[in-house]
């Protein structure tokens, strides 16, 4: 009997898991198709509600590669867009701006991560004889 009920818990649950499996498989066809790590698979660049912004005025020139491997604070990638419209005609970005500078700056910038090791605590001297 208590095989029985163990069998038909696991038919249960067995059915329910390959329902919902089936269902995410099929949002991610409608939805996600194009995302691989939360990024974009055709630019590469993170998924956000401002990367439409970036994909308008950003990828038109070069490879949003170029975007990608730079990391600059928010200053830094104004810095690199007014370089841009002085010397390689890029567009005013007009209100579009400032949203593309806010996606910019949360996903490419800086890493504050040190990758030096933190200094040596000194808790006790002894003296060398
Ligand atoms: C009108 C064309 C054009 C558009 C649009 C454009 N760029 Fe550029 N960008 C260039 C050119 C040309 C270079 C120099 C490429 C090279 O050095 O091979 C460049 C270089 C860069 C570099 C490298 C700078 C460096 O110092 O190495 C970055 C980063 C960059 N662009 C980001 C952006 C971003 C972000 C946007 C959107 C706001 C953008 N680009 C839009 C033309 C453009």
């Amino acid at each position: 009997m208590k095989n029985i009920t163990v069998l038909i818990t696991a038919l249960i649950f067995g059915i329910t898991s390959c329902k919902t499996a089936q269902q995410s498989v099929e949002e991610m066809e409608e939805n996600t198709a194009a995302v691989v790590d939360g990024k974009d698979a055709i630019t590469g660049l993170f998924l956000d509600e401002n990367l439409k912004f970036v994909q308008a005025h950003c990828t038109g020139c070069h490879s949003s590669k170029l975007i990608s491997m730079n990391r600059f604070t928010r200053e830094g990638w104004k810095e690199k867009i007014v370089w841009m419209q002085q010397t390689q005609k890029l567009w005013d970005l007009g209100e579009a701006e400032p949203l593309v500078l806010d996606y910019l700056a949360k996903y490419y910038a800086p890493e504050e991560r040190s990758l030096r090791r933190q200094p040596l605590e000194v808790k006790e001297w002894y003296e060398l004889n």
